[in-house]
Order: C-alpha cells, then sequence, then structure tokens
C-alpha cells in the first residue's frame, strides 16, 4: 500500500530518496517523507499530500547526510495528514521507521506502551515500531528491531534509522515486499525495483522472515532469528526507461501501447506449431484428469482475467472453472481439496486478499498455479508453479498491459490442458496457435486505426453520468473489464451485463442520449446480441459496438470500433483494446487524475 526507500553511501541521500519515492508512488500517494542522518540528528521532513508537496519543502531546505529512509504512504490507519505521514520516530527521537503493511495488534501494544511513558503522536499503527525499538535498544540495533517485530503481529517492510548508530540501516520484512540494491560503494532499499533501477541491477529479495542490515562496507541479510544468509543476487533484466513514462502523458496510455510487446513476451518460447509449453511448469494427463474443478481466485482486474480465463478453458480443455472474488473466497470455507487446481492471477503478487486465498487452498491441499507479473514476488514465491506474464513494471494504478498479459497466459493455459487432455486436435491447435502469432501485430493494428476515431468522438460519453456495457460469452467477459477500466479513471457510473440480462432490469435506465457498448465478436451469438442493441435503440439510447471488421447488418449502431479477424477465442484481447482507449480519452476529457485515480492504489496488501 507504501512506497519504502532507502540509501546508504557517499552520495546526498535526499534526492535519491526522492527519486526512488517518485516510482513508487503508484503504491501510495497520500503523504510522503524522508529521514536523512544529519551531524546533529536525524532530520525528518514530511508533508500531507503528493509527492510534490514534499519536494517542494525539500527544495527550500534539503537536509544534508548520506543515510536516509523515505515513504509514500496510502493511508490505512489514520487518515492521510502530516503526523501521520511516515516517518515515525520513538518518543526520545532516537529511532525513526518507515513501514509498508499493517500491524493488527497495534492498540494494544500502544496501550501497553503508553502506560511505560512512551507518547505517540499519530493515529498510525506504524508508530508502535520505533517505541519498541527505542524499548528493546540496548546497544544492538539488529538485536533490537528483532525483539520488536517478534511482538507485531501482521504485515510489515520497515526501515530503521537511529542516532545510536548513525551509519546504518535496518530492515526486515514479513509480507509486504522489499528488496535491497547492491551498488558500488552504495546501497538501497525499495519496496519494489523501479525504485532503485536507475542506480543498479544487482538486488537482494527479501523473504518473509528476513533482515537486511546495510553499512557502508556492504550488507549482510539474516533470519529474523539472527542467522547469517548466503542470498542470491537477482540481476533485473528490465531497461530503466521502461519504468518511464516513454513520451505518452500517462502511464496508463503508454502502457496500453506496450500491449503488442506485452503479448510477444508472454508467448515467446512458449508456442511451437501445435502445442504450448512453460518453462519449469508441467502437468500430466493423469494429474490434470485428477483436477474436478478449477477455481480461478483474483481481484479486480485480475478477477476478470480470470473470467476470459474461465471462459477459454471450458470452451477447450472442458473442466469446470469457477472464477472467485479472493475477498470472498477464503472466508466461505471453500470446496477445495487435494481434487481442486487453484490458479491465481496477480499482477503485484502481493494483494492481501489473494496471497491469503493461495494460504487457504494450501491449507487443504490443491495445487496452485500462480500467475503474476512482478517477478520473485509473495505469490509468486509461495505459489506451486508460477507462469508469469513478463509485463514489465505496470506504473498506472489502472492495470491494462497487465490485464493483456493476465489473459494472455490464461489462453496460453486452455490450449495447454486441451492438448493434454487429447481434446484439441493438431490441426485446429496450429490454426489457434498460428492466430496468436499475430495478435501482436493486430493490436498494433487496433490502436492505428482507433485512437484517432475515439479522440474525436469522445463528447458523445465524457459528459454522461451512466454508461452500460454489454456482451455475451467470452463479449461479456471483456465487458466487465472495459466497464471496470472506466469507472476507475473517469468516475463515471459504469456498469456491464450479459446482453441478454439487460432486459430483466437494467433497461429501464436506458433512455434517450444513455450510452450503452456493445461487444459483438462471437457469431454464435451475434443475432442474440443484434437483438438486444435493438431494444436499447428502441429506447433511444445510444449505440457503440466492438466488432469483427467485414461484419454487416449493424444499422442500428451510431458508431463502431473494429478489430481484425482472428479466431474467435482470441478476439478478447483484440476487443479490450479499444475500450481501454475509450476509457483513457474520457478520463482525459474530464481532466481527471489517469494514473493515480482517487481512493485507490496500485498494490492492495491490507485485507
Ligand atoms: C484495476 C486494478 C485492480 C487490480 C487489483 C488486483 O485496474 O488494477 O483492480 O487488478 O487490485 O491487483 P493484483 O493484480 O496486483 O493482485
Amino acid at each position: 500500500m507504501c512506497g519504502i526507500v532507502g540509501y546508504i553511501g557517499k552520495k546526498d541521500a535526499a534526492p535519491i530518496l526522492l527519486e526512488g519515492l517518485k516510482k513508487l508512488e503508484y503504491r501510495g500517494y497520500d503523504s510522503a517523507g524522508i529521514a536523512v542522518q544529519e551531524k546533529q540528528g536525524i532530520a525528518l521532513v514530511k508533508k500531507k499530500g503528493k509527492l510534490n508537496s514534499l519536494e517542494e519543502i525539500l527544495k527550500q531546505k534539503s537536509p544534508r547526510g548520506n543515510v536516509g529512509i523515505g515513504h509514500t504512504r496510502w493511508a490505512t490507519h489514520g487518515k492521510p495528514s502530516t503526523p501521520n505521514s511516515h516517518p515515525h520516530q520513538s518518543s526520545e527521537g532516537e529511532f525513526v521507521v518507515v513501514h509498508n503493511g499493517i500491524i493488527e495488534n497495534y492498540l494494544e501494544l500502544k496501550n501497553q506502551l503508553k502506560k511505560e511513558g512512551y507518547v505517540f503522536d499519530s493515529e498510525t499503527d506504524t508508530e508502535v515500531i520505533p517505541n519498541l525499538i527505542s524499548k528493546f535498544y540496548q546497544g544492538n540495533i539488529e538485536e533490537a528491531v528483532r525483539k520488536a517485530v517478534d511482538l507485531l503481529e501482521g504485515s510489515y517492510a520497515i526501515a530503521v534509522l537511529s542516532k545510536k548508530e548513525k551509519e546504518k540501516i535496518v530492515a526486515v520484512r514479513k509480507d509486504s515486499p522489499l528488496i535491497i540494491g547492491l551498488g558500488e560503494d552504495e546501497y538501497f532499499i525499495g519496496s519494489d525495483i523501479p525504485a532503485i533501477l536507475d542506480h543498479t541491477r544487482n538486488v537482494y529479495i527479501l523473504d518473509d522472515n528476513e533482515m537486511a542490515v546495510l553499512e557502508h562496507q556492504g550488507v549482510k541479510t539474516y533470519t529474523v532469528e539472527g542467522e547469517e544468509l548466503d542470498k542470491e543476487i537477482f540481476n533485473v533484466d528490465w531497461e530503466a526507461s521502461m519504468a518511464e513514462k516513454g513520451g505518452y502523458d500517462h502511464f496508463m496510455l503508454k502502457e496500453i501501447h506496450e500491449q503488442p510487446e506485452t503479448v510477444k513476451n508472454c508467448i515467446n518460447g512458449r508456442l511451437t506449431e501445435t502445442d504450448v509449453k512453460f518453462e519449469g511448469f508441467t502437468m500430466d494427463q493423469e494429474e490434470l484428469n485428477k483436477y474436478n474443478k478449477i477455481y480461478i481466485v483474483a481481484c479486480g482486474t485480475a478477477y476478470n482475467s480470470g473470467l476470459v480465463g474461465k471462459y477459454a478453458i471450458e470452451k477447450l480443455a472442458r473442466v469446470p472453472v469457477e472464477v472467485a472474488i479472493a475477498s470472498e473466497f477464503r472466508y466461505r470455507d471453500p470446496i477445495v481439496d487435494e481434487n481442486t487446481l487453484v490458479i491465481v492471477v496477480s499482477q503485484s503478487g502481493e494483494t492481501a486478499d489473494t496471497l491469503a486465498a493461495v494460504r487457504e487452498s494450501k491449507a487443504k491441499g490443491a495445487r496452485i498455479i500462480g500467475i503474476c507479473n512482478v517477478v520473485g514476488s509473495t505469490i509468486a514465491r509461495e505459489s506451486d508453479d508460477v507462469i508469469y506474464i513478463h509485463a514489465g513494471p505496470e506504473i498506472a494504478v489502472a492495470s491494462t498491459k497487465a490485464y493483456i498479459g493476465m489473459i494472455t497466459v490464461q489462453y496460453l493455459l486452455a490450449i495447454y490442458f486441451a492438448r493434454i487432455k487429447g481434446l484439441l486436435a493438431d490441426d485446429k491447435s496450429r490454426e489457434i496457435i498460428s492466430s496468436f502469432k499475430q495478435i501482436p501485430e493486430q493490436i498494433k493494428e487496433v490502436l492505428e486505426k482507433n485512437e484517432a476515431e475515439i479522440k474525436a468522438q469522445i463528447d458523445n460519453y465524457a459528459d454522461r453520468e451512466n454508461i452500460f456495457y454489454i456482451g455475451r460469452g467470452l463479449d461479456n467477459a471483456v465487458v466487465e473489464e472495459a466497464s471496470l477500466k472506466l469507472k476507475e479513471i473517469s468516475y463515471i457510473h459504469a456498469e456491464s451485463y450479459p446482453a441478454g440480462e439487460l432486459k430483466h432490469g437494467t433497461l429501464a435506465l436506458v433512455e434517450e442520449g444513455v450510452p450503452v457498448i456493445a461487444v459483438a465478436t462471437q457469431t454464435d451469438v451475434i443475432d442474440k446480441t443484434l437483438s438486444n442493441i435493438k431494444e436499447v435503440k428502441a429506447r433511444d439510447g445510444v449505440v457503440t459496438a466492438v466488432v469483427t471488421e467485414g461484419v454487416k447488418d449493424l444499422d442500428d449502431i451510431d458508431f463502431r470500433f473494429e478489430i481484425p479477424a482472428t479466431n474467435e477465442l482470441l478476439a478478447g484481447i483484440l476487443s479490450t483494446v479499444p475500450l481501454q482507449l475509450l476509457a483513457y480519452y474520457i478520463a482525459v476529457e474530464r481532466e481527471c487524475a489517469i494514473d493515480q485515480p482517487r481512493n485507490l492504489a496500485k498494490s492492495v496488501t491490507v485485507e
């Protein structure tokens, strides 16, 4: 939910921390702060608001020193305010902490600490941490941090500075991501790789209950019990420019335009002429036959990707699939056992509800396949197998390229399962795979053909209060995601329906001028969808349709976005793209904060 950074080296820490925080702003952006070791003590600067509020203060007067930590916040405990911003310090100011996560037992700890004379300045759960460290400090900061985290229940990635041991940062994690960047005589802390990518490509990815101690002479890693570790260095092969806006007005638009690359990266090395293979993941027929049910568990856009996955897997591999919302799944005592296959989908690999579903399913004996973007993330590591979507860093809060990567992997899995079961003959498989290979170029075509027209038509949608989306079958899965995209970035009320369902209630809301967006790419149901479009037109609604080029007989349609012909199963990838653009340009017209929509954060590591 929040982003943390740290630096120790020979350079001025403050500008490095600020730059690192800018790369992490997608993790939270209601307040920010830094703490830097100065000769006289630790200088703390923090401010409510986006990072530029902090930047303005630092322009006037920036702390000077070579060791520091920083934080960008997304409020959980305590409203967005300067006192609630991180870093937080112990009552006597000796220990300073930044924290990402939630301390579930903080009230109990806070009450106890208050009785012992500690004074609290904020409403946060975090403030108990520096005070516990202060309580346990007896000349060894690592030891004090160990004792403090031993009392914490919940999730945390923390970085600690102390006035007592100035040339050192101690970091520890449990259930919140944390990486350590290893430069030349300088070392970094980040919640995520983009924070350190301008400085180094060599990182340690800390696992749960691991601690790192950063000093000028190097970094040592330990278990939280104090046993020294020999951690493997992970070399990041992302280009730094990949994490920048690359000339687009918003990360979201850049990421929409990166989607041909996303699909390419996702299918690269995984397709033969007739088959799909995944590095490090196999399943034989006997095992697949054992599974009488597949769950796809995820949140938000990742959940919507599962709707496409369900459609493809059921269609090709004939195994029943249920798509489950992760936050509901674990509390409903799901019927999961060793005969259930659980596919969890998560861009960040850190979503708390999805992670909880992984653990719940694992405890019940299911095999877990993780579909993730962030390499080395917690869900990726805790799943039995992980298939990466290779979308590169996704910075815009509203997911676009990660969604395309997620559905691409699920299409691949559907083919893979169908081939194992012997349900997809060579010629059929060859046909789908050959269509798959054309998808990256076809996405480019969709972007080129539709973008200017969408911009030109934007007035028809931008001032509306409600927009409805309809589709049948696969198209219905697509409109679920399209409507989420619109509402989260434009704040227009949008809903999606199976097209035939409109007349069972929502049609009552359709009156003159109400926009209804239909996706109609599936020939087996297109006539039915066209009838539903007529129902809308009869109430003077304004219909936009996403259809395959060459489709005729669409007299009732006011606006039309075309996608190139492909194997119909794969149309879900192409039909998504114009609707992402539509949402984007509506939000531009409404002057919304596109990359950072109100109330939302990129990585939701709390329940
Ligand atoms: C919406 C969006 C969210 C995420 C959801 C799950 O555009 O991005 O709905 O899909 O928070 O996140 P991950 O995929 O990281 O588990």
